[in-house]
């Protein structure tokens, strides 16, 4: 064997499509020194539950069958109860479902790429909305589809649109109805409605992400398209809905415990996809959550919202003091992100540059669009920063934004 070959070369041709994600790239960057970052998206740490964990865990390793289980391999469904909790809780939002139509995943991350893996051939098509999760595109790139990009307005996708891409009868769409990552914006429960029909007229499988609806700062939540689907049908064994949740953004991402719900045939393959994977989840940390979510878990959401809406309102008053004139911005009910459009033809990596010389970073906006065509957006996640650093970042961000217009 050659001993200078480069081992590059040896790897598989989905290597080659499968690139690191350009934001956990970007945080590597700025994850030191005294930055003002609005590009993480990551939860608030102080928002852990870390009481309920810390009671979780004595629970646990206290009693010695409990701590034999959870230290023991599981079924790649997971764990029982957490099942049952997860489809209580849809059950609760009006889906027609049992605990047999969960499986526990690593991560919403996970769930996307085990349904990307059951329905993408190279060359099939994916409709997604333009501009979307960049974890799912990188998720969907490696079985190598082409994309059907869909335009929204602050109400969802645009039904012309939508309907034009249904025509051409994709393999999957892949929808975050609440508050999207990255523009914030959420679906009206009419592209609700019609999302739901059109899939089911096309019969085109939905995969919904849900990995922000419990967080919402204001107005009623709506019902979940998993909910909306198995309800026109009677149950969720008809059609093709297919729900991704994740205790990610509610509870504390470091556990990795997300979750797939579906028909049970999808549920079945998919098991088969995560067993090749991983085996399952893992099991103490399934049982952990089980502990953390089943008692105390609204009043901890309420937190949640309460330090998240100041958040989100810090932000939306300093943009509003600060930016100049033609730059625009959206206002989510909910999430993390807020969403800026810089006046034509400036070009958010150029803002990139210029901010990070005043120690501001955020995540251009071309990353999550198909194409890359728009270059003129910005994700500012409020998520993980006091409000005087959302107050002093804005006010440099904005002095950036008037430099380069000046330019
Ligand atoms: C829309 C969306 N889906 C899924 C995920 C992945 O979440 P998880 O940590 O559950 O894998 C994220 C994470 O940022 C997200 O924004």
């Amino acid at each position: 064997m050659n001993t200078s070959l480069s081992v590059e070369c040896l790897f598989s041709r989905q290597a080659a499509r499968v690139g690191a994600s350009e934001i956990r790239e970007l945080l590597k960057l700025i994850g030191s020194g005294d930055i003002i970052s609005f590009a993480g998206g990551v939860p608030e740490p102080s928002l852990f539950p870390y009481d309920r964990i810390n009671l979780a865990c004595d629970r646990v390793l206290g009693d010695p069958e409990v701590r034999a289980k959870a230290c023991q391999y599981t079924t790649t469904e997971g764990f029982p109860p957490l099942r049952e909790w997860i489809a209580a809780y849809l059950s609760s939002r009006g889906a027609v479902l049992t605990a047999d139509n969960v499986l526990i995943t690593n991560g919403a991350q996970q769930a996307i790429d085990l349904v990307a893996r059951l329905f993408i051939d190279e060359g099939d098509r994916v409709a997604v909305a333009k501009p979307t999760y960049l974890g799912a595109l990188q998720a969907f790139d490696a079985y190598r589809p082409d994309y059907l990009a869909i335009k929204t307005d602050d109400q969802g996708m645009l039904p012309g649109e939508l309907e034009a891409a249904m025509k051409m009868r994709p393999k999957l769409i892949y929808v975050v109805p609440d508050f999207q990552n990255p523009d914030g914006i959420t679906y009206s429960s009419d592209r609700r409605q019609f999302l739901v029909k059109l899939a089911d007229e096309y019969g085109v499988p939905i995969l919904e992400d849900s990995a922000y609806d419990q967080l919402r700062y204001e107005g009623d939540m709506l019902s979940p398209l998993i909910a909306l689907g198995s309800q026109a049908h009677g149950s969720i064994e008809e059609g093709c809905y297919i729900h991704a949740g994740t205790f990610s953004k509610t509870v504390a991402p470091g556990f990795r415990i997300g979750w797939v719900v579906a028909p049970k045939p999808v549920i079945q393959q998919l098991v088969c996809f995560k067993q090749a994977t991983d085996l399952h989840s893992s099991t103490i940390n399934q049982i952990l959550m089980y502990h953390v979510v089943s008692e105390g878990f609204t009043q901890h959401l309420d937190r949640c919202r309460a330090l998240y809406r100041g958040r989100r309102d810090a932000m939306l008053e300093a943009l509003a003091e600060n930016m100049p004139p033609g730059v625009t911005w959206s206002r989510p009910l909910g999430g993390l992100f807020v969403w800026l459009a810089l006046p034509e033809p400036l070009n958010a990596r150029d803002l990139f540059n210029q901010s990070i010389s005043k120690h501001i970073a955020f995540v251009p906006g071309d990353a999550f669009f198909t194409d890359r065509s728009v270059r003129n957006t910005c994700r500012l996640s409020f998520s993980a920063i006091s409000t005087e650093q959302i107050q002093e970042g804005v006010r440099r961000l904005a002095t950036a934004v008037k430099e380069l217009i000046s330019r």
